[in-house]
């Protein structure tokens, strides 16, 4: 048993972590990304927005929106001093809308606590909002090239394969598993380059579906390419069936041609978000019509189902456009609304609000700066 476990002192012999390692900082130096708008900078804020927004989301979706929103947002100062609305508006259409919220709520802490320099440590990033262990690890490594491992979903898959983990790695069993071996295969030197060529290995050539095992550099020590069950996987999460919710909609539009929508409370589905208001059926939809508008209701027309898949239930939303004189003229217990006219107005909204906005009010262009909305409390 000694022999083996000591057989890495044998001359010649080299260890697995330096093999590995060597070989993804061969391919990064060749095939690595190096040009993404990010890395253009050192910034840990420009490396933290990045991040946040490629959580669960792929490079391509990301850099229109990261390129708008440090233009608009260009250090953690103005981030803290933004309203929460306009921070939102320009997350609207990237979804995970609780990415957005803490990643204001953390400038803010950033500027208070920390005379606005992001933290250098791992125990002081992971106290921000938003920030878990995977994503302190990246932002440390290729911030602050300090030798940290990560494992976010690209990650665990690429090690999955390579030693052959069996069971989902959302189980926190295997995840702590997948854990030791990405520390286990850390370089110590070049951390910055590593980190970012596990994450591309990941996204661009150990890809779920159609791996690119020819092309990968450690597709020698792979142990689910050795025994041909690189499909197989890492294992899929076990399915389920997802609980459905219905709700009623209204899309009320006045005679400007403008919607009405409300700001829903902050925490919670699209919390601080807009949309339509939401009724328990239609039954709740006309009584609310009743006392908000009385007579001044002219048409009422049943619109297809929305349905939008979050990762925890399945939502169906039952639209009701309805065409009024006016603003709503009662007491909406104390909603924030706003009649929405364009999308230029600074407010986040959640993807099947926008697109639904856009097919109801079709003559109002993106980002067309003529049309106007007002805001008003109620
Ligand atoms: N996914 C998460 N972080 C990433 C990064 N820095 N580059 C590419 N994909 C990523």
């Amino acid at each position: 048993m000694q022999a083996v476990r000591d057989s890495w002192k044998r001359p010649g012999h080299v260890p697995v972590s330096s093999t590995f390692s060597k070989q993804v900082l061969v391919w990064f130096d060749q095939h690595g990304r190096k040009d993404l708008p990010w890395q253009h900078s050192c910034d840990p804020y420009s490396i933290w927005i990045s991040e946040i927004m490629l959580q669960q989301t792929r490079v391509d979706t990301v850099i229109p929106y990261y390129e708008r929103f440090v233009q608009r947002f260009s250090d953690v100062w103005q981030l803290a001093g933004a309203g929460l609305d306009e921070v939102l508006h320009y997350w609207t259409g990237l979804g995970y809308y609780a990415r957005a919220r803490n990643v204001h709520k953390a400038a803010r802490q950033i500027c208070e606590r920390h005379q606005g320099r992001f933290p250098e440590n791992m125990k002081e990033m992971t106290a921000l909002p938003g920030i878990g262990r995977t994503t302190a690890a990246a932002i440390l490594a290729l911030g602050f090239h300090q030798r940290h491992a990560i494992l976010d979903g690209n990650v665990k898959r690429v090690l999955a394969r390579y030693f052959a983990v069996e069971g989902w790695p959302g189980e926190s069993k295997v995840e702590a598993q997948l854990w030791v071996h990405a520390e286990s295969l850390l370089p110590d030197h070049d951390i910055a380059d590593y980190t970012q060529a596990m994450m591309d290995i990941g996204a661009t050539l150990c890809t779920r579906t159609r791996p690119g095992c020819l092309l990968c550099p450690v597709q020698k020590g792979c142990m689910a390419f050795g025994q041909r069950r690189q499909h197989e996987l890492p294992v899929s999460r076990p399915s389920r069936n997802l609980p459905q919710r219905k709700v009623q909609i209204a899309l009320v539009q006045n005679n400007e041609g403008a919607i009405w929508l409300e700001k829903r409370p902050p925490l919670g589905v699209w919390g601080g978000l807009y949309s339509f208001p939401e009724f328990m059926d239609e039954a709740c939809l006309q009584e609310w019509l009743d006392r908000q508008y009385g007579a001044d209701v002219t048409k009422k027309k049943t619109l297809p189902v929305i349905t939008h898949a979050f990762s925890h239930f399945r939502l169906h939303m039952y639209p009701t456009l309805v065409y009024v004189a006016d603003k709503p003229i009662g007491v909406m217990e104390d909603a924030v609304g706003v009649w929405y006219k364009a999308s230029s107005e600074k407010i986040g909204l959640a993807a099947p609000v926008h697109k639904t906005l856009q097919q109801v009010i079709p003559r109002i262009k993106e980002g067309s700066h003529d049309a106007h909305s007002s805001m008003c409390k109620t």
